[in-house]
């Protein structure tokens, strides 16, 4: 049962599609916390005009957690009413906003929350990640974030269960990319407005173009060497830079939150 009657939060756009979310999935799927915990409950919230996402994260946390269970909890009532007709065994619709009702008031390793805040004010996010990060098991982890309609350029927070973030990811299609600051357009809404000369993020964003321009010859060997490389100088420069090349090569690059906190 939900635990409150109204659902928090406002209905907004609904716009979703295939594959969109693939590189979250896959870095939720490779997360301690998952693949540790007793109860394997994810939460996809703002799953939007379809049941696509929360069909595909289901899908994919299967193949690392055969328990895996997806709920895809949605503000308004018509979106939940037509993905139910997708509901399976371990995958199934709640109407719900960021009080997070869970079958029998279950309490999640992850929350997935994409595409959702980016549609609400900056004042709110501090709000929506205490309400969701609270429902959270212990060692649970809220993943907050944006990607491009067709999911090549994405980014997110990840948030503790006591609220606090730990981490800031970016993930990128490393094919045909520009630059890697193309990410600037896709940013958390925590960040988005604060992509400006002074704020953590700005530097950072600066810092990577500079570095995917600067290994530009490395090119010639695929730019999964290319950006393995900007990421690797990006540490040796004293960026508290996570993970190693396996996770690097798919695109990504994972820093504490403290690398790009905003000031205020
Ligand atoms: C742009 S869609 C994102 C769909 C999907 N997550 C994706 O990234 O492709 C955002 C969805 O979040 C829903 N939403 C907004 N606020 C919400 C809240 N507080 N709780 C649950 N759903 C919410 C909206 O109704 C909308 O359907």
């Amino acid at each position: 049962m939900g635990r409150t009657t109204r659902p928090e939060g406002r209905i907004t756009r609904g716009t979703t599609g295939t594959n969109r979310l693939r590189r979250v999935d896959r870095w939720i799927a490779q997360h301690a916390a998952l693949r540790r915990t007793d109860d394997p409950l994810v939460v996809d919230l703002g799953f939007g005009a379809s049941a696509t996402t929360p069909r595909e994260l289901h899908d994919r946390l299967l193949a690392v957690r055969p328990d895996a269970e997806v709920v895809g909890i949605e503000i308004d009532p018509d979106r939940v009413r037509r993905a139910s007709e997708s509901a399976r065994p371990g995958l199934s619709f709640r109407l719900g906003g960021f009080e997070v009702p869970t079958p029998a008031d279950r309490r999640p390793v992850v929350i997935r929350a994409f595409n959702v805040l980016r549609q609400y004010d900056e004042p709110e996010v501090a709000a929506a990640w205490r309400g969701m990060s609270s429902r959270l098991q212990s060692g649970g982890v809220l993943v907050e974030g944006t990607c491009s309609e067709t999911g090549r350029v994405t980014s997110w927070v990840a948030i503790d269960a006591h609220g606090v973030p730990q981490t800031f990811t970016v993930s990128l299609r490393l094919t045909e990319l520009p630059s890697p600051a193309i990410v600037a357009e896709r940013l958390p809404k925590a960040l988005i407005h604060r992509n400006v000369p002074g704020e953590r993020i700005h530097e950072l964003l600066v810092t990577l173009e500079a570095l995917w321009m600067r290994h530009a010859p490395l090119a010639t060997y695929g730019p999964s060497q290319r950006w393995i490389a900007v990421v690797a100088a990006l540490r040796d420069a004293g960026w508290p830079v996570r993970d190693r090349a396996s996770r690097w090569r798919l695109g990504e690059l994972t820093v504490d939150w403290s690398a790009v906190s905003p000031d205020s």
